[in-house]
């Protein structure tokens, strides 16, 4: 076990005055005694010793002690550091494993909505269309005024047919958990920007195999966030989406050459105000030990960068 700097300094503070007394004494009891017994000088000799005995060694003790008291409260200072560090490690720690359960629920959540809106609510309307059809086939052409009001009302349960079948697909897209990544990425670049006549650019090759359930959801929704601020905020005409699988990383890439923006600006936002789209994005990318690079400036587009580990 190493003895603090403290508790050295301790020791010495008290050694090394007694050392020099002793050692002072040795020099004036011997030599210099036989010096001044040869030639006199007896008063001379008394202040001598009187001198070196003391102010040596009390200015040694002195000045040890302030140098202990420095190293005291250094050390002192540094042992809170280290426990407010720990403490605040602590904190993230617990912070990253709540945030984590959180999102873990949400996307349990999406999941289950997604499927009930899709087996209780999707199936009940598709039946209604399908009776409103048959009855349509079977009503006589005597009733047209009612057979109107039916063709409507069939109109009418097929939009909210189409529009459930939408929430449902933003909710939880079917063709993450069915087909992956890539496809997911493709499916929602194109649906969400070409509407918006972006011409969207995928350089995702064509990589068959599944990455861990958890990469891929965050990978997306951080990507499908991405997208949507595109088409919220850029007014770009054209977006670059790029998946590159490397050694150990998956890198993905979201470049768009609309209105950029001024990253600065938006740590002044008073918070509460601010989306929280982007710092979303960042939370859920470093949760998987990755890092995400956002890179923009008022007319200079808008290029983020999420690079996640994973190995084959
Ligand atoms: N691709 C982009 N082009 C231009 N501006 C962008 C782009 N992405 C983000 N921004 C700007 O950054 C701001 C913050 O984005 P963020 O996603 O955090 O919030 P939001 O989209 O406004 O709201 P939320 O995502 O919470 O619905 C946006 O309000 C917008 O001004
Ligand atoms: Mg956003």
């Amino acid at each position: 076990m190493s003895i603090k700097l403290s508790h050295r300094l301790h020791l010495l503070q008290w050694a090394l005055p007694v050392l020099i007394l002793i050692m002072a004494m040795i020099h004036q009891l011997g030599p210099a005694r036989y010096v001044h017994e040869m030639f006199g000088e007896w008063a001379h000799y008394g202040l001598e010793i009187l001198f070196y005995g003391t102010t040596g060694p009390v200015v040694m003790w002195l000045t040890l002690r302030t140098v202990r008291t420095w190293v005291e409260q250094k050390e002192q200072a540094e042992a809170e550091v280290y426990r407010l560090n720990g403490e605040l490690q602590q904190r993230i720690d617990e912070r990253t494993h709540l945030l984590k359960q959180i999102i873990r629920v949400q996307e349990e959540e999406r999941k289950r909505i997604a499927r009930d809106l899709h087996d209780d609510f999707a199936q009940t309307l598709t039946a209604l269309t399908i009776n409103l059809e048959t009855a349509l086939q079977n009503l006589p052409a005597s009733m047209s005024p009612l057979r109107e009001y039916m063709v409507r009302v069939q109109d009418l349960t097929t939009t909210t047919l189409e529009q459930t079948y939408h929430w449902i697909q933003d909710l939880r897209p079917r063709v993450l958990d069915d087909l992956g990544l890539v496809p997911a990425i493709r499916w929602y670049a194109e649906t969400r920007l070409e509407a918006y006549g972006v011409k969207v650019h995928l350089d995702i090759g064509n990589i068959r195999w599944r990455l861990p359930p958890e990469l891929e959801t965050t990978l997306f929704r951080t990507i499908q966030e991405a997208l949507n601020n595109i088409a919220k905020h850029a007014q770009a005409h054209q977006v670059l989406v790029r998946l590159v699988f490397t050694d150990g990383h998956v890198i993905a890439e979201i470049e768009d050459d609309g209105l950029g923006f001024d990253p600065q600006e938006l740590l002044k936002v008073h918070e509460g105000m601010r989306g929280i789209g982007l710092l979303g994005m960042r939370e859920r990318v470093s949760l998987v030990g990755g890092q995400l690079t956002l890179d923009s400036k008022p007319d200079g587009g808008t290029r983020i960068q999420i690079e996640v580990p994973w190995t084959a």
